[in-house]
């Protein structure tokens, strides 16, 4: 499987992903890094995993559809064939969702079909559900909605702040969305 993450934040689950493959729990390489954001450390874990890292900042395109141009083009360059929301704060366009159909996958901080968006571990805590988690997902153009791949539940504990569950529930994170990779490969021939 060759990868291509796409990350605007911390970049934990790219670091998760990078780490099922060095211990073989994944047999893929990542291609590719393409991050929006400057100051994502995203960047700074890539350099750390000898994984080569673009910068396209959506600031410097006149429209989604031309941004998302832009990443097509890099990610064809770098010849991968599945893409990766790890943490991905953008909406996306037909352009490039049909560029890399059914072979997109998302990780969500929630149980979806509940608290779609941002801010979703803040919605969980603020509707006082007491249990949350995490979803992996094949991405389709409605925003948080394609067919699901594999969910982990999270119990929400009475003292919990935002930081601290949404860090239990990265936990989770970390573990299932290279299992959802290698679902969804072994899925498609
Ligand atoms: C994760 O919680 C993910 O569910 C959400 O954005 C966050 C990214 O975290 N979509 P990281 O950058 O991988 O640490």
């Amino acid at each position: 499987l060759k990868l291509g993450i796409m990350a605007s934040g911390s970049g934990s689950n790219f670091d998760a992903i990078a780490q099922a493959i060095a211990d073989e729990q994944l047999k893929a390489q990542i291609q590719v890094l393409i991050y929006n954001n400057p100051s994502a450390k995203a960047a700074i874990r890539a350099d750390h995993r000898g994984v080569e890292s673009v910068l396209l900042n959506h600031r410097d395109y006149i429209s989604r559809e031309a941004f998302d141009s832009e990443i097509v083009q890099t990610l064809k360059q770098y010849d991968v064939d599945w893409l990766i929301m790890a943490g991905w704060m953008r909406l996306v366009t037909p352009i490039l969702i049909d560029a890399f159909t059914d072979r997109i996958i998302n990780i969500h901080p929630s149980l979806l079909p509940s608290f779609k968006g941002i801010n979703a571990v803040q919605q969980a805590l603020a509707s006082g559900v007491k249990i949350t988690g995490c979803t992996a997902h094949l991405v389709c153009l409605e925003v948080d909605s394609g067919p699901i791949l594999i969910q982990a539940a999270v119990p929400v504990l009475v003292d919990d702040t935002l930081e601290t569950l949404h860090a239990r529930i990265q936990i989770q994170e970390h573990r299932i969305l290279p299992q959802a990779i290698a679902l969804a490969a072994a899925r498609v021939h």
